[in-house]
């Protein structure tokens, strides 16, 4: 497992997504009543990178291309048979920190 420093605390706006690349991984970040979530930003539909940019709503991000959901808790979707990888994250001394080697799924 490696660690990794993506941005601040601050840079995660609750409401929408963060996109990082971290070990040439596209990661998006999601903040949800304070915590941090990291899922890859690769729809498992079509493979488009364009999770960060999804509408957030009680924690199921949605794919702005066509539309599967998906709960950043979790990776599950809520509308299709895909799942996202996620990552674990967490906050230290205001940094976010991904585990990029360990995927939690
Ligand atoms: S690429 Fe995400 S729903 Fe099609």
């Amino acid at each position: 497992m490696a660690e990794f420093s993506v941005c601040s605390d601050e840079e995660v706006i609750t409401g929408r997504g963060k996109k990082v690349i971290v070990d040439g991984e596209e990661i998006a970040l999601f903040k949800l009543d304070g915590t941090i979530y990291a899922i890859s930003n690769m729809c498992p539909h079509q493979k488009f990178q364009k999770m960060h940019e999804g509408m957030i709503e009680n924690g199921v991000i949605t794919c702005p291309m066509h539309g599967w959901a998906y709960d950043v808790r979790t990776g599950v979707s809520t509308n299709a048979s895909g799942k996202l990888k996620i990552f674990t994250a967490e906050v230290k001394r205001g940094k976010v920190i991904i585990q990029i080697d360990s995927p939690v799924q």
